[in-house]
């Protein structure tokens, strides 16, 4: 809690082009915090560094992603929107809180264990305590809730564990975070590979949606995704591919998966892939819009980075302060 509002966090890192997963699983649900809730939503470019990044591409995609969040309908006059690296508090939380961290705890993280997989040459520390920084993240600003997509619960759950640590060492400092998973945070899956997750760093590009797809490119991928060889339109156990194009038309569209047989019974494969296609495409081109308008007045992002650090700043200061008198540091 800060004053008399919870309060809601949540991060994207400007690390790669989001996708639909993204924007069904956390972005689109974004907005809908700022009316009861004082929000902060951060564009994480220290998480992103765990990975090497192009440094021309990062700044870019840093002003990308900030054009995404309000394009996705959070307006930076209702909303703290900033970027991480703008408010050191962050970095100087996740120290402190890196002690409070065990090493065990940080090898149990699935993300962990899948990235340092497939980054096995770059194996370094911050991909490792990438949790303690996202957990300081939510804990400098007394977060309430987390809106997450399900493969960060884990993560949120860690925060919890360190929030819990901390107040029984200390007395009580920080507010235990709930996650919320949407609905529509289920995992979108690959339209190539239905088994797995829908990935922005998956090689083959026909696997992906991207918010940023152009009509006829999202069309086209869902025309080519992979079901299976039965013929009917209907929600079953072995029917991977069928289940995620009926999972993302069902968000796109706020239809139910029995409206959805109804709609389409006796009607094709063909058809159905068109219409999600469709339904995609519509959904997404007033986003597109706006992202482009504001991408192109730089002085005007740049003027929301600045104003978001600065009130962010005002809510870390105040925990951190906190944290440094409770473990002794003099201040
Ligand atoms: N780790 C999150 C992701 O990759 C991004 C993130 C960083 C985040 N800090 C956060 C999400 C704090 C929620 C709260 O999606």
């Amino acid at each position: 809690m800060l004053g008399d509002k919870k309060v809601t966090f949540s991060g994207v890192q400007p690390s790669g082009n989001l996708t639909i997963g993204n924007y069904l699983g956390a972005l689109r649900n974004f907005s809908k915090y700022s009316e009861e809730f004082q929000t902060f939503y951060c564009v994480v470019d220290m998480h992103a560094i765990t990975v090497r990044q192009i440094p021309a591409e990062l700044r870019r995609r840093t002003y990308e992603t900030l054009a995404l969040y309000i394009a996705c309908g959070l307006d930076p006059e209702k909303n703290c929107l900033y970027v991480q690296s703008h408010v050191p508090a962050h970095a100087e939380l996740s120290w402190i809180l890196n002690c409070y961290t065990m090493f065990g705890e940080l090898g149990r993280m699935t993300q962990f264990k899948d990235k340092s997989a497939k980054h096995a040459d770059n194996i370094n520390a911050g991909l490792f305590t990438y949790p303690t920084l996202m957990a300081a993240d939510i804990l400098l600003y007394q977060t309430d809730v987390v809106p997450v997509g399900i493969d960060q619960k884990q993560h949120v759950e860690l925060a919890r564990n360190i929030a819990n640590r901390f107040n029984q060492a200390y007395s009580e400092t920080f507010t235990v975070p709930e996650p919320i998973i949407e609905k529509s945070g289920m995992k979108i899956m690959s339209l190539a590979d239905p088994t797995k997750k829908m990935s922005k760093s998956d090689e083959n590009t026909n696997a992906v949606v991207y918010i940023l797809d152009d009509k006829d490119t999202i069309i086209r991928k869902f025309k080519r995704a992979v079901t299976d060889s039965d013929t009917e339109i209907r929600y079953a156990e072995s029917k991977d591919g069928i289940n995620n194009l009926m999972s993302i038309y069902s968000c796109f569209t706020g239809k139910s998966f029995g409206e959805i047989e109804a709609e389409f019974a006796g009607r094709g494969y063909g058809d159905f892939k068109l219409a999600v296609g469709e339904a995609c495409a519509d959904a997404l081109a007033p986003v597109q819009a706006k992202y482009n308008e504001l991408l192109s007045d730089k002085a005007y992002l740049e003027n929301v980075m600045k104003n978001g650090a600065e009130q962010a700043s005002y809510f870390a200061r105040k925990t951190l302060t906190k944290v440094k008198k409770k473990i002794g540091f003099v201040i």
